[in-house]
């Protein structure tokens, strides 16, 4: 007979859901990327998250010492590592949720779109693996350019006939985590008591605060309102510049990512009232992909919030994003069909 550690393993790699050691009912998480920047930082948030009972750690590079690393935490989630293409496919079979933060990041004075050519190429292969090991997974995409990104992902599920727009989410969670870090500053208020609900796209103007719709309701004066509209846009521009060619966010980013995995994994287990900001396959524009409140549930996205009412000036900022918006999201279309 196996050991009894090997026989829970089997045992793990069963079923969409698994029992973890600790006993709690827990899912299986992919990480693709994990020994980036994100992704290390990421790798372990979710190795400390109760819910998640398997953890694989894929990338091209140094995984084994990464895994090695995390594995040595006594958290419940068993962890495996996965290195190279050859082993894109056991990394995700089997998997509820697939996070993939693979790419190259910023350096000063490039836009997320400069990223395109090499991550679109990234992006569409990780996706095929996907629609081939695990087609029913929740996929959370980082990667940049997201605007491209998450079109790109939708055209190759399509192509593969697994296309299902309720599991497909872009992460955009860093615009509402920065937001809500500085509208907490302007307002003397606990950041984790403030929330700002941020549409549109993750890229320059495309990024939409709705400044009218805090919670707590607040008033701020137009000088504030503009001053927190430009930080917000930027804010990633400032940790690009601040790392001075050495990369883009990854702690706050990982933070970010596994506050929206967590926020999927509760919605699958059954939560009520799980709600975040993502870009996702929308309807609430004329566009075919918006970032808005989405609810998370047991089948991933379901339901898609409306903007809600806004403000002049959120009004003028929203034809803005559009414009820019369109374009991007046909240029992942055209890379996929072309
Ligand atoms: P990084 O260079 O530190 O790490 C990226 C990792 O991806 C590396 O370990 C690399 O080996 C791996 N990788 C490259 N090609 C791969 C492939 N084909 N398969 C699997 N892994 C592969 O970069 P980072 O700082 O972690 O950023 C990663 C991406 O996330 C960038 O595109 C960045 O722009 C983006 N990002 C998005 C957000 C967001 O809010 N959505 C925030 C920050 C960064
Ligand atoms: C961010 O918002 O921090 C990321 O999209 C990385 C970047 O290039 O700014």
């Amino acid at each position: 007979d196996p050991p009894t550690s090997q026989m829970e393993e089997v045992k793990l790699l069963t079923g969409s859901t698994c029992r973890s050691k600790g006993g709690s009912l827990g899912f299986k998480v992919a990480v693709l990327g994990a020994a980036g920047g994100i992704g290390q930082p990421l790798a372990m948030l979710l190795k400390m998250n109760p819910l998640v009972s398997v953890l694989h750690l894929y990338d091209v590079v140094n995984t084994p010492g990464v895994t090695a690393d995390i594995s040595h935490m006594n958290t419940g989630a068993v962890v495996r590592g996965f290195l190279g293409q050859q082993q894109l496919d056991s990394a995700l079979t089997g998997m509820d949720l697939v996070v993939i933060p693979a790419g190259v990041p910023r350096k000063p004075g490039m836009t997320r779109d400069d990223l395109f050519n090499i991550n679109a190429g990234i992006v569409r292969t990780l996706c095929e693996g996907v629609a081939k090991c695990c087609p029913h997974a929740i996929v959370n995409l980082i990667s940049n350019p997201v605007n491209s990104t998450v079109p790109i992902a939708a055209e190759v599920f399509k192509k593969a006939g697994t296309f299902d727009p309720k599991h497909l989410l872009g992460v955009t969670t860093l615009d509402v985590v920065r937001a809500n870090t500085f509208v907490a500053e302007v307002l003397g208020l606990d950041p984790r008591e403030v929330n700002v609900p941020v549409v549109g796209g993750h890229a320059g103007v495309t990024i939409l605060p709705l400044l009218s719709q805090v919670k707590p309701p607040c008033s701020l004066t137009s000088e504030e309102i503009s001053y927190l509209t430009d930080r917000i846009q930027n804010g990633g521009t400032e940790v690009v510049e601040a790392k001075a060619g050495a990369g883009s966010a990854t702690l706050s980013m990982a933070f970010a990512a596994a506050k929206f995995a967590d926020s999927c994994l509760r919605g699958l287990r059954g939560d009520a009232d799980v709600v975040e900001c993502s870009f996702v396959a929308s309807q609430v524009t004329e566009l075919p992909f918006f970032a808005s409140k989405v609810r998370l549930g047991r089948n991933g996205i379901e339901e898609i919030y409306s903007l809600g009412p806004l403000s002049e000036y959120e009004r003028a900022g929203l034809e803005k994003a559009k414009k820019e918006l369109v374009e991007s999201i046909q240029k992942g279309i055209t890379f996929i069909k072309k």
